[in-house]
């Protein structure tokens, strides 16, 4: 009986999976990157003299230390879990000069505050680094790199990766447009109503636009960060069909921007393009039956 139980508490012990909350301490043992990556993934971020650079996971201190030396200007942070690291990481800003503008915090990375970051940088273990992806997503801006080193973060499309060792990919941190946007514009004339939705994952959109009663497919999508682009070719009651190429600064609730409008046989002109978020969109709207040309009724 005693045998039995003891082999039924070992089976359970196998089986069971760990609690989830060991999973943080797999993954936090410290591996310098090497001097060759950082350079290389510092490149890639195209530092700026007004970046702040956080480094998750901070080591000692390579990154945001690096970062300092090739800008002059540029800020620097480094969090880490071990308080040593962080403790000798300081110590290293302050024999290099730079302790006015990197600094080092005893902190996990999830519970990193991120909206002063304008470059975000990880070499973390490929689970923890796509575990960070949701924080980044939620707290960074638009329009902040992420760079990994070796590892992308799932199924996020990098914009950029460098090859020329380990892999460096960059990503730009997209502005949130899924959702119902609407706008007015006046061509030639004529006061013409917009509403369209658009749909989002990560920086890849998609969307459809109604002007009237006539919808179309947003066509040549694109978000980088806050910017956003599309083409719409759809016909305008009494204008007939109307090409117009959107391209704007996402800002909240609204997009900032330009749009050119060419209505068929005439040239193209430069409109003011404002669109704001709509809580219910007049794409939804009832459109009635399209009017069909009558025939003779039949006797
Ligand atoms: C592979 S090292 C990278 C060090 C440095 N970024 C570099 O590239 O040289 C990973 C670092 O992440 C730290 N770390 C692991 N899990 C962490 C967490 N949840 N929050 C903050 N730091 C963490 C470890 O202590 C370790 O120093």
């Amino acid at each position: 009986m005693h045998t039995r139980l003891v082999a039924v508490a070992v089976l359970l012990v196998l089986l069971v999976p760990p609690p989830t909350h060991h999973a943080q301490e797999r993954f936090s043992f410290f591996l310098a990157s090497t001097p060759e990556s950082v350079e290389r993934l510092l490149t890639l971020a195209k530092l700026r003299d007004d970046d702040v650079v956080i480094d998750l996971g901070s080591g000692d201190g390579l990154i945001p230390l690096t970062a300092a030396r090739m800008n002059p200007r540029l800020r620097g942070r480094g969090v880490d879990i071990d308080a040593k690291l962080v403790e000798e990481s300081n110590q290293r800003a302050k024999r290099e000069g730079v302790a006015d503008r990197v600094h080092f915090e005893l902190r996990n990375a999830f519970d990193t505050d991120l909206r002063d970051a304008t470059v975000i940088t990880m070499w973390l273990f490929p689970e923890l680094m796509r575990l960070l992806r949701p924080i980044i997503l939620e707290r960074a801006r638009p329009g902040t790199r992420v760079l990994t080193s070796t590892w992308e973060l799932g199924s996020w499309q990098a914009d950029e990766v460098n090859r020329d060792g380990v892999p460096i990919y960059l990503y730009v941190v997209p502005a949130r447009v899924a959702g119902a946007w609407d706008w007015g514009l006046t061509v030639a004339g004529r006061r013409v109503s917009y509403s369209s939705v658009l749909e989002q994952r990560f920086q890849n959109i998609e969307g459809v636009a109604r002007a009237g009663s006539r919808r179309e497919v947003l066509q040549d999508t694109a978000l980088r960060g806050n910017q956003i682009k599309f083409t719409l070719a759809i016909t305008l009651n009494g204008l007939g069909l109307t090409q117009h190429q959107f391209e704007g600064k996402v800002n909240g609730d609204r997009i900032d921007g330009t749009v050119t409008v060419t209505p068929l046989d005439k040239s193209p002109t430069k409109l003011t393009w404002i669109a704001r978020r709509a809580a219910l969109s007049k794409y939804f709207a009832p459109t009635g039956l399209p009017s069909v040309p009558q025939k003779d009724p039949v006797r």
